[in-house]
């Protein structure tokens, strides 16, 4: 797992004034591809029923499960969370269920970004009342500073201080989830959630 500071990860910004590269679409295709190997071996023999996170993880997901090599299915959960502004504070609905059964399978949650924990905390202990034979999580990034309830995820592509990251499905104001590379953006640099 790589992390990734300030300091670090830097390539000429495409507008210094406004955001610069953090993770480029190479470096997150290769960590991608070392992800779906990871996985793939983990599971091996066995079916995967692999759940995305709405919408942020749907770039991700897409790109992670074409480079498993063991058979899946895919579901799609969305969530939404309550606060005073931009952070969650904790309180975490479900606005778009599962379709699938989970019970006595293999699941594996897809997440684009782990921020206060919130989120996946509810949503494991959501798909756990209904019996998965096994219950992993996978997120593309990790913002394990900024945790307000305990919460480690099986496989992590990068750890990474407080950026607002856009690109790659994370969005800011719902833009921006097209990019093909990983934005920080520097206004908000160390300020807000995402
Ligand atoms: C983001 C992200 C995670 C969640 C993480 O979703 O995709 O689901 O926040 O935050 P937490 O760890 O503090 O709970 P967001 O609500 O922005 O929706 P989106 O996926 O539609 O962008």
């Amino acid at each position: 797992m790589l992390t990734l500071s300030p300091s670090l990860g830097k390539v000429p910004p495409m507008d210094a004034l406004e955001k610069e590269i953090l993770l480029s679409r190479e470096v997150i295709a290769k960590r991608v591809q070392e992800l779906a190997a990871s996985i793939s071996r983990d599971y091996e023999g066995s079916e995967l029923i692999v759940i995305g996170i709405l919408k942020g993880a749907f770039i991700f997901m897409a790109d992670l499960i074409r480079h498993l090599t063991i058979p899946c299915r895919i579901d799609f959960v969305r969530l939404a969370s309550y606060g005073a502004n931009q952070e969650s504070m904790g309180k975490v609905i479900i606005t778009k269920d599962i379709e699938t059964s989970i019970k006595d399978r293999d699941v594996l949650v897809v997440e684009d970004i782990i921020d206060t924990g919130y989120t996946l905390s509810f949503l494991v202990d959501w798909l756990k009342e209904r019996n998965p034979k096994s219950l992993k999580v996978c997120t593309l990034l990790d913002k394990r500073g900024r945790r307000k309830t305990p919460f480690e995820a099986d496989y992590v592509g990068f750890s990474i201080d407080n950026f607002f990251v856009v690109g790659y499905g994370l969005d800011f104001d719902e833009n921006d989830r097209n990019f093909a590379d990983i934005y920080a953006l520097k206004p908000l640099m160390g300020g807000k959630k995402k």
